[in-house]
């Protein structure tokens, strides 16, 4: 049987410590090819003006950046401490004109009405205090018929599945995080219940998917 979800703080990844360790495991994972960057192509998610939520330390946009033109990317994240490592990661890429990390809370996403063409989100999803919220928020701020992605664990993940991504993440100081992202994510009918009360079921071409 699945267990219960154990839900985290609300608050993102916060902390030195932390906020280090991930973006050492964000980084070896870009330079092993494992974000999900076809995913939000492949979601029509190509052009123009995205929306990230929950950036972290900002790969996977960066990612979709170098691989798009004419693009440009602005992201609301919880944890000054990421915001500081996706800045520094922007101009490592050569890419600061091109994206805006801006400090806040997903449940209240900073930006205007009807502003982004489309919005992708990975791994942040379990961590929102208030999901519904955020996809109405993402509702809101996606012009009519724009696209969005949302991708992150999921609890019922085969056995093997997490004994394996336990073994093959680094570095090693992270795997508690892991398996408490783990425990905290959702079941896919259980975000599909929160997806249908909120506002996006209004939107044509959304999308939710998972990586495992
Ligand atoms: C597990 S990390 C994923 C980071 C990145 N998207 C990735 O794929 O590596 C989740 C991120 O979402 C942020 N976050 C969590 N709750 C948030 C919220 N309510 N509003 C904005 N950001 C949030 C966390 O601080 C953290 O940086």
């Amino acid at each position: 049987m699945i267990k219960p979800r154990l839900v985290e703080t609300g608050e993102g990844i916060q902390g030195d410590f932390d906020v280090r360790i991930y973006d050492r495991m964000m980084r070896r994972m870009r330079d092993k090819g494992w974000l999900e960057t076809k995913e939000i192509v492949k979601e029509g998610i190509t052009h123009g003006l995205a929306l990230e939520v929950g950036p972290g330390p900002g790969y996977l946009g960066l990612e979709w950046l170098k691989k798009s033109t004419g693009t440009s990317l602005k992201a609301v994240e919880i944890s000054p401490g990421m915001i500081e490592i996706a800045r520094r990661n922007a101009v490592e890429y050569g890419l600061a004109d091109r994206v805006e990390y801006v400090k806040g809370d997903a449940r209240k996403i900073p930006f205007d009405d009807n502003l982004f063409d489309g919005a992708f989100t990975n791994g942040s999803l379990h961590e929102w205090a208030d999901p519904k919220t955020v996809f109405n928020e993402i509702h809101r701020v996606l012009k009519p018929g724009g696209r969005y992605c949302v991708s992150d664990l999921r609890r019922d993940m085969h056995p093997f599945v997490k004994w394996f991504m336990r073994a093959v993440t680094k570095p090693k100081e992270i795997r508690p995080g892991l398996m408490s992202c783990i425990a905290a994510s959702y079941l896919v009918e259980e975000i599909e219940a929160i997806r249908r009360e909120s506002i996006t079921t209004q939107q044509p071409g959304s999308s939710i998917t998972w990586a495992c």
